[in-house]
């Protein structure tokens, strides 16, 4: 199978990428000098815009792409930079996406107000359209992205975490933001509700799958593809799938002392140990499968969408979501 860049992928919708970039473009200004300042360097940090392509495309394939559409995918692409903002702050992290981060340029206490910021300016376009069933669509994931990052922490602390819990991190922190993408998408091109089911469950599937992907990323990344250092959330002593796995596949003994290890706090030495273990018991294997799966899944439920040239681009950015290398 040829593996496709995300460029091929969205060459279907490359008029309609064009007229959201703009549109982004544009959302973000602002009369207040600093808030501009800050707004144009985020620009400049080239995210993927995984999101809004998600929204488009589901909306293509659903019925069409609209007026709403648009603001639907500028809504999620403004609330997930500000979360990638406030997460940077709370994970004191100085880099993201192969630049310095906002807090790491203009302090935490900037970086929180500015990502409040881009909350309210994508409600406030979701408000100004009139777009109220996004809002409740939105508010959903806005929570649980927040409960998922809540339970992570306090997960994170106790060191205890089994895939079970694993699973229900990932999909409130992640999947449930793109899950809203997908549904937002068939939301405004289509009335049919059982679609703007299916469309919500692909991605929620696809979602787990990214993070899962996102995961694996953090042991066998290059970090300057990533745009941020490999073995991250070991240091942050964050226990994610190929680790559960391979505590659970090494003897009691070798998992404790890989548990203390990360517990100590691990430095360069220590992180290339965990990452060995996880190696050495199969857990990236393991995430991979996983998130394959996770992926198949997705896209069966795409069957009960008419063949297009739009469907062939989504079930091709599922593929990407679990090859992606950032
Ligand atoms: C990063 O998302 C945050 C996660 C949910 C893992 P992306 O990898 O889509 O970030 P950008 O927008 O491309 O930088
Ligand atoms: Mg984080
Ligand atoms: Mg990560």
């Amino acid at each position: 199978m040829i593996k496709s860049q995300l460029s091929d992928i969205s060459s279907p919708i490359k008029t309609e990428l064009e007229c959201f970039n703009d549109l982004f473009k544009k959302s973000l200004r602002s009369s207040v000098g600093l808030v501009d300042l800050v707004t144009r360097f985020i620009l400049k940090q080239k995210g993927k815009k995984i999101r809004p392509l998600l929204v488009l495309l589901s909306a293509k394939v659903a019925g069409g792409v609209n007026e709403r559409t648009y603001r639907g995918a500028i809504l999620v692409e403004l609330l997930h930079t500000a979360t990638l903002v406030h997460d940077d702050v709370v994970d004191n992290a100085d880099k993201r996406r192969g630049l310095p981060s906002i807090n790491a340029i203009w302090k935490n206490k900037i970086a929180v107000l500015m990502g409040d910021y881009l909350l309210a300016r994508g409600l406030m376009i979701a408000i100004n359209g009139k777009d109220f069933d996004f809002l409740g669509i939105v508010t959903d994931a806005v929570k649980r992205m927040s409960e998922g990052e809540l339970l992570q922490i306090n997960k994170t602390r106790k060191l205890d975490i089994d895939e079970d819990t694993y699973f229900r991190i990932i999909s409130d922190k992640t999947a449930s933001l793109l899950a809203t993408c997908c549904e937002i998408g068939a939301v405004s091109a289509t009335e049919d509700s059982r679609l703007h089911a299916s469309m919500r469950k692909f991605g929620e599937y696809i979602g787990i799958a990214f993070q899962i992907r996102d995961d694996i990323l953090d042991y066998v990344g290059t970090s300057s593809i990533i745009g941020k250092p490999l073995g991250g959330d070991i240091k942050e002593k964050k226990i994610t799938l190929p680790l559960i796995y391979a505590l659970k596949q090494a003897s009691p003994a070798e998992a404790s002392s890989i548990l203390k290890m990360i517990k100590k706090g691990s430095k360069n030495d220590g992180v290339k140990k965990v990452i060995d273990f996880v190696k050495r018991h199969r857990g990236i294997e393991y995430a991979i499968e996983t998130a394959h799966s996770y992926s198949e899944r997705a896209k069966e439920l795409l069957d009960q969408f008419p063949d297009s040239e739009g469907k062939l681009a989504l079930l091709a950015l599922v593929d990407f979501i679990i090859d992606r290398k950032n």
